[in-house]
Parts: structure tokens; sequence; C-alpha cells
């Protein structure tokens, strides 16, 4: 089989918020490679998180690259200061903005890998073009907007449509998964062809984060 570099991405969404820096010290023990940061304006989506402060002060105190999914209007407004916060990612909705060319390339010129999200009902063929200009493409296995959701099905399907779509194509472009991922379908959703795995409730609902960590990795590891 086809050796991958398969991520585990927790999101802090779902994280004790009074004690944010043991929670990252504890996936960081279990394998974690990337810190998935949720930014809600109460606009784009019903609810509001963390944003700009928050995420400048995590960086000063992790290794981990810090993965900021913007669930917010205007995206092309505050891309850049996510990156000059320290965000090593940074993905905007497809649905959020109608500049995501001028959006993606100010990502990248600011020194920050460039992704794009589609929500649950949005076709792959929405980001058919953007695929020339983004390093990952995100796909929502839940409608954005809270933790704990259930994942929807269709979203493998989609994630192999994506897959056959950048392979075609011959691009080198990452296809991330969020929302609902657990031990049950994370094998199902890398066999499709996602690489970056967002886990939130499945890690922080556990009783041992880290160990809930090294669950999700271990059932990957056929295809690292
Ligand atoms: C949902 C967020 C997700 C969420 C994932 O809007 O983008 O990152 O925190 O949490 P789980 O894994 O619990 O669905
Ligand atoms: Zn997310």
């Amino acid at each position: 089989m086809q050796s991958r570099n398969i991520e585990i991405a927790p999101s802090l969404l779902s994280a004790d918020f009074s004690k944010l820096g043991e929670q990252i010290e504890a996936v960081e023990r279990g394998g974690a490679s990337i810190l998935h940061f949720d930014v809600m304006d109460g606009h784009f989506v019903p609810n509001i998180t963390i944003g700009l402060p928050v995420l400048k002060s995590l960086a000063k105190t992790t290794q981990l690259p810090i993965d900021a999914h913007l669930m917010i209007t205007e995206p092309g407004r505050y891309a850049t200061q996510f990156v000059d916060a320290g965000a090593k990612m940074v993905s905007v909705h497809v649905e959020a903005d109608p500049h995501l060319h001028r959006t993606l390339m100010s990502i990248k010129s600011a020194g920050a890998q460039a992704g794009v999200v589609l929500n649950p009902a949005t076709p792959v063929s929405a980001v058919e073009e953007a695929l020339l200009f983004a390093d990952y493409v995100l796909v929502m296995s839940v409608n954005p907007g809270f933790g704990g959701q259930k994942f929807i099905k269709e979203s493998v399907a989609k994630v192999r449509r994506l897959r056959q779509l950048i392979q075609d194509q011959q691009l080198a472009v990452r296809i991330e998964i969020d929302g609902g991922i657990d031990r049950s379908n994370i094998e199902t959703v890398v066999e499709a062809g996602a690489e970056i795995i967002v886990a939130g409730s499945a890690i922080f609902g556990a009783a041992d984060t880290e160990n809930a960590v090294k669950e999700l990795r271990n059932a990957t590891i056929q295809w690292v």
C-alpha cells in the first residue's frame, strides 16, 4: 500500500480552555502533529469561539503547527493576521469568500499554507479551480459551528471524488477532514483519501487525552 503522511490534528474547540497548555502537552505526547484552531464569529456560523490573541499565546508555547480554520464572514480581511499571529496553516470557506484566489495567495505570501473549506452541501466542483492555488482542502463532515456532532456519512464519497480530481490534475493538494471523526470512521476516511484528520470530542472528551490521540494514530498505522 502506498505510504502517506497521515496526521492527527486535535481540535482545541473541545478542550478545557482553562487548561489549554496542559491539554496541548497531552496531545503532543500522544503524537499529534497539528493543532486545529476553530475561529467562529457568530455570523458565518451560529457560535463564537476564540481568535487572534489566544492563537498568539499558544503559538509561543507549542512546537506544533497551528491550523486556523476560519469560520467567519469576510475571511480575506483577517487571514494574514492569523499568519502574523503564528498560524502555519490558514483555511477559509469557499461559501464565505468571493475572492478566494486573492485570499489564498495572501496567506501563502504571508508564509503559511493556504486551505479552502467546503461545507457538507457545497459540491466538490466549487473548489475545482481553487485547487490550483490551495495547499489543502478541508472537507467538513458536519455543519460547522459545534464540536460533538454526528459524522455525515456522505462525506466519504465526497473525499473520494475530491481525491480523484486532485489526482487527475496531478496536484499535490492534501485533503483534511473535520467533524465527527472517531475510532469508528477514521480508517474509512483515510482509505478514501483524507490525510489530515481533525478530531475534537473523540480526543478531549476521552478520559485519557494522550491515549485517545495514540489510538487514532494506531488506527491509521497501515497507511504510514
Ligand atoms: C466544527 C469544527 C470542528 C469541531 C470538530 O465546526 O470545525 O473542528 O471542533 O469536533 P468533533 O471532532 O467533536 O466533531
Ligand atoms: Zn474545524
